[in-house]
């Protein structure tokens, strides 16, 4: 399915939710477009995120490159940064044009590059800014344009602060707000300890919800199960999962049933790597290493009897300069064929 950010969540007692935007969070060198092809083998409906891409990487670097997806990854927002709304909008024509279903605003990540740049979580202390920017690309385009977000910045992280921001992107016609659930510290913290030390606080973003009925809004942060993430559907429209998706990929696998449609598959993970022959043959044909893709998929049969043979086995041969789909098969052969379903 498309996913919009209109869609409504009608919850029935036991059937799927309708609508519900389930996604894969935006994670630099991680949901590389080979990560992505194999998270869709996973779930066909969670929404996935690409890398972020800087509006001058798009308008001065190799832009297809860049912009470059397997038409099997739908639903797939692009994720920028930038803060020109005139690069912005550019860019998010660029978007439209190459048939990415969403395009997405990071004002989340707080690394000292971005901050240089004039994008991510520092611009949350400009709303103004931030609301040009999306309204800006909403009149070059006539598809989903998000915001992803944080509660707030260094000592600006009222929840008055947080309410100023979304309305100011709100009313901008922001289609939609990601918030993770913490705030960023700007300078002090590294961006892995800015996922990791300012305390979660999910009762927040609740309260912005209530507060914004009508702007679809999902929750970041921490969710690591199908049922944490569905008790967050009781109060929020979406539900963004970020490492856990990464680390554990196996988590997203009953996604589609659960959230989207109660007939869909539930794939075993030898379904998954089955699935994922071709795709790499395709690639190494091309001339692309084994690596580039096996290695977003170490952790697959995270937990599982053979688990850590297959992660080994990966990683150590998988770096090979003329390692192929028997380094994949030697994997396979060290996990249980007999592995339950989520
Ligand atoms: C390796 C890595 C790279 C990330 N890169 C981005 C990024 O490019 N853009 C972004 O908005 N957030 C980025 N994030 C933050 C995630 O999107 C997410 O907000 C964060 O990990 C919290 O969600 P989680 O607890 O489910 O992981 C990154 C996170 C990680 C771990």
């Amino acid at each position: 399915m498309t996913a919009t950010a209109t869609q409504t969540s009608i919850r029935t007692a036991t059937g799927p939710t309708p609508g519900a935007r389930i996604s894969v969070a935006p994670m630099m060198a991680w949901t590389t477009r080979e990560q992505r092809y194999f998270m869709r083998q996973i779930t066909r409906s969670a929404l996935l995120y690409t890398e972020m891409v800087t509006t001058g990487a798009l308008i001065h670097g190799d832009r297809e490159r860049f912009l470059a997806y397997n038409a099997d990854e739908h639903p797939i927002a692009l994720q920028l940064g930038g803060s020109d709304p005139a690069a912005m909008a550019d860019c998010a024509v660029m978007a439209q044009d190459h048939g990415y279903d969403e395009v997405n605003i990071n004002v989340g990540c707080p690394s000292d590059r971005v901050q240089n740049g004039t994008f991510g979580a520092c611009l949350m202390g400009e709303p103004q800014r931030v609301a040009d920017c999306v309204a800006a690309m909403k009149a070059r385009v006539d598809m989903p344009v998000t915001v992803k977000t944080r509660i707030g910045i260094d000592h600006q992280d009222s929840y008055e602060f947080l309410q100023a921001f979304t309305r100011a992107v709100a009313d901008a016609g922001a289609d939609a707000l990601i918030v993770h659930a913490r705030k960023a510290w700007l300078s002090g913290l590294s961006p892995k300890e800015n996922r990791e030390v300012p305390p979660l606080d999910y009762a927040r973003v609740h309260a912005l919800k209530a507060d914004f009925p009508d702007l679809a809004m999902s929750i970041n942060g921490g969710i690591v199960d199908l049922d944490t993430a569905a008790a967050q559907l009781e109060h929020l429209d979406g539900v963004m999962i970020g490492r856990e998706a990464y680390k554990n990929p196996y988590v997203m696998a009953a996604v589609d049933r659960r959230f989207f449609d109660a007939d869909a598959d539930i794939p075993r993970r030898g379904e998954i790597v089955a699935a994922m022959r071709g795709y790499i043959s395709n690639h190494l044909a091309a001339g692309g290493a084994l690596k580039d893709v096996t290695r977003h998929m170490l952790g697959l049969y995270h937990g599982q009897p053979g688990g850590r043979a297959w992660r080994r086995v990966l990683s150590e041969q998988g770096h090979r300069k003329d390692a192929d789909l028997n380094v994949l098969d030697a994997a396979l052969a060290r996990v249980e064929p007999t592995e339950a379903v989520a």
